[in-house]
């Protein structure tokens, strides 16, 4: 039986670092080679056995709301052209037997705020969350059904974390505590953007979480953190108080997409191992002596 049923993608993040390309464009919806980072991660969920997604949207973010509905004009167009192969493209993006949900932020008040705006349409179960910008890429299992693996093992919240060079702890969340097994520790500290001698350790939340309901309570009177937003992170300090979390060190190779640095990684990588562009993009970086 699949435990976790719904995922909840908060995008409603302004995406300053990306300026001026997401004035008006959704961060999210910029995209690696071919496809927008939202869709490499609806399909994660979806691969995990995920079947309501639920898309937490600000005002710029229509496009992603077009992205997973049908494209009439477009399949009726493609379809009078015989253009089969680019239609199954098109029509693939709306997954089937896959619910989509939007709900607005209506504003950036932080990832906490922007998770409990999900509350109604969660309801009282297990969720995951995913952040469209850490892209993570894994030969095997991927990173979501990983982690659903250890929720199902412990019953309990499951934060995806990754080593760090300390030096740049004060850019993510940062965990600590005991290890249980292999690649799994319970949190026993857990804090927003430390300077790095504040830092508990070198381990650091990526975007990828799994959160039991009880969230919804807690981040309902979670004050402002780090940056002046409703961190997520403050939340799962506070209810690490009441149950236990676990921090669970993915297998695969993340990328932060919401840096230019790290999209760029990642619109190389991926095109190396692309299909139709392999080839021709690898003769392309022999001209570089870099
Ligand atoms: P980031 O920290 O990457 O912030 O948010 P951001 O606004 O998207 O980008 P920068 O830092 O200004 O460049 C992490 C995730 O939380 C979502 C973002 O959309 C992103 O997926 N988020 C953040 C919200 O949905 N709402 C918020 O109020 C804040």
């Amino acid at each position: 039986m699949i435990t976790i049923k719904k995922a909840v993608f908060p995008v409603a993040g302004l995406g300053t670092r990306f300026l001026p390309a997401t004035k008006a464009v959704a961060k999210e919806m910029l995209t690696i080679v071919d496809k927008p980072l939202i869709q490499y991660a609806a399909e994660e969920a979806e691969k995990a056995g995920i079947d309501t997604l639920i898309f937490v949207v600000g005002r710029t973010k229509n496009s992603i709301i077009d992205h997973f509905d049908k494209a009439y004009e477009l399949e009726s167009e493609l379809a009078l052209r015989n253009k089969d192969e680019l239609l199954k493209i098109v029509q693939d993006t709306v997954p089937t037997g896959v619910s989509c949900v939007f709900v607005r932020q209506p504003e950036a008040l932080g990832l906490g705020h922007a998770v409990l705006c999900a509350e109604a349409i969660v309801g009282n179960e297990p969720f995951a969350v995913i952040l469209p910008d850490d892209l993570i890429d894994n030969e095997g299992d991927n990173c979501i059904q990983q982690m659903i693996a250890v929720y199902d093992k412990y019953k309990a919240s499951v934060i995806g974390t990754q080593t760090i060079d300390i030096s740049e702890s004060d850019k993510y969340g940062m965990v600590a505590g005991p290890k249980i097994e292999e690649r799994l520790s319970m949190v026993d500290e857990i804090i927003e953007k430390p300077a790095p001698a504040e830092a508990p350790s070198d381990q650091a939340i990526v975007g990828r979480y799994i959160l039991t309901p009880a969230i919804f309570d807690i981040l309902k009177t979670t004050v402002r953190g780090a940056g002046g937003e409703i961190q997520l992170t403050d939340g799962i300090a506070a209810l690490r108080k009441r149950e236990e979390v676990y921090a669970y060190s993915f297998e695969g190779k993340r990328y932060d997409c919401g840096s230019k640095i790290g999209y760029l990684e990642a619109t190389v990588d991926f095109a190396l191992k692309h299909e139709e562009l392999a080839d021709e993009f690898r003769q392309f970086l022999k001209q570089f002596n870099v």
